[in-house]
């Protein structure tokens, strides 16, 4: 039998659900934060720099850089290290400020 970390800590996750990340599904476990689903299911980019768009995930995990950030059911800027997954959320991709539409 294979150990793997939820058996060392006897863990008894309950079942999986779905979220989306620009429309597509991706599966999510209770207790994953919004980036651990993404990375768990290869998404590794979910924003772009307001300077140059470059592409940016989860650097830090632990809510310090804001490289995370990540518009989540409308709401911009939300840290997707910290925030947990719930199911039916989505996620999309969040370009510059995310407050795009709002500039004058
Ligand atoms: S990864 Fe650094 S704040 Fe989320």
């Amino acid at each position: 039998m294979t150990t793997t970390p939820a058996r060392l800590v006897r863990a008894d996750p309950g079942p999986p659900y779905e979220i989306t990340f620009d429309g597509r599904p991706v599966p999510a476990l209770p207790g994953q934060t919004i980036a651990a689903a993404l990375w768990a299911a290869g998404i590794v980019a979910w924003r772009t720099t307001r300077q140059g768009g470059a592409p940016r995930g989860a650097f830090c995990w632990i809510g310090t850089c804001h490289d995370c950030l990540a518009t989540v059911n409308g709401h911009p800027n939300r840290r997707a290290c910290l925030t947990p997954a719930r199911p039916g959320d989505a996620i999309t991709t969040q370009n510059g400020t995310g407050h795009d539409d709002l500039a004058v």
